[in-house]
């Protein structure tokens, strides 16, 4: 399942953000590629332990934490620090899989990587190509978002980013760990949670069958997450 997540940033952050990425430098993108996606990878990143990354990085986790779509489509256990690319004219990252586990140098972290998500830094209008595709049951999804907007998708997934073929497309992407590892039991604790959220509006949050259905998300939540 993709999800979508809208204005995880602002305009003006999102603004922000590229005037600090246009100053930094960058790097080969192929520095944090596994051996297989190395050989299809072709972009640029900014240095993954550099500051620039990791206070932009810090930027987005704050957002991340204040936006409740965003927590509970992922229900997220550990977030990776975020990583930025860009893809100029003629650059693209072919069909791959992302690595099972992923380690951060400096903080020591290490994640499975339940949930793999690209934050568009770009607005579409800005570049030709660049699309994400991902592959899934259900068949193949083409994504390209409003600059501030991200999506969250399986990274059990084969995935690509077709060849940008004007302009730049310009993104932070990274991984998570749910404390729901099941794709299918987080997906049903995501359609409750919207569902309790939408009888909240209509009938408060003091119905008693509100409460139930309130209770019975936390008894799941319960039963299944792993911390
Ligand atoms: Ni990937």
């Amino acid at each position: 399942m993709l999800i979508c997540v809208p204005d995880v940033l602002t305009k003006d952050d999102v603004a922000d953000f590229r005037h600090i990425m246009d100053t930094a430098e960058w790097e080969d993108g192929r520095s944090t590629a596994g051996s297989q996606s190395a050989l299809v990878k072709q972009n640029e990143q900014l240095p993954p332990t550099g500051e620039t990354a990791r206070k932009l990085g810090e930027r987005i986790l704050v957002a991340l934490a204040a936006n409740p779509l965003f927590i509970s489509a992922a229900v997220p256990l550990r977030i990776f620090p975020p990583l930025f690319n860009r893809y100029g004219a003629g650059q693209y990252f072919g069909e791959h899989v992302d690595n099972s586990i992923r380690g951060d140098h400096l903080t020591g972290m290490r994640i499975r990587t339940d949930l793999s998500v690209t934050l568009f830094l770009a607005e579409p209008g800005e570049y030709d190509g660049g699309a994400l595709i991902v592959d899934d049951y259900y068949g193949s999804h083409e994504v390209k978002l409003p600059a501030g907007h991200l999506v969250l998708y399986p990274s059990t997934s084969l995935h690509m980013v077709t060849p940008v073929t004007r302009g730049t497309r310009v993104a932070s992407f990274f991984w998570l760990q749910s404390m729901i590892r099941d794709a299918h039991a987080r997906s049903l604790i995501f359609d409750l949670d919207t569902t309790i959220q939408e009888l909240v509006e209509r009938l408060g949050r003091n119905d008693p069958e509100v409460r139930r259905l309130t209770n019975i998300y936390h008894n799941l939540i319960r039963f299944w997450a792993e911390l």
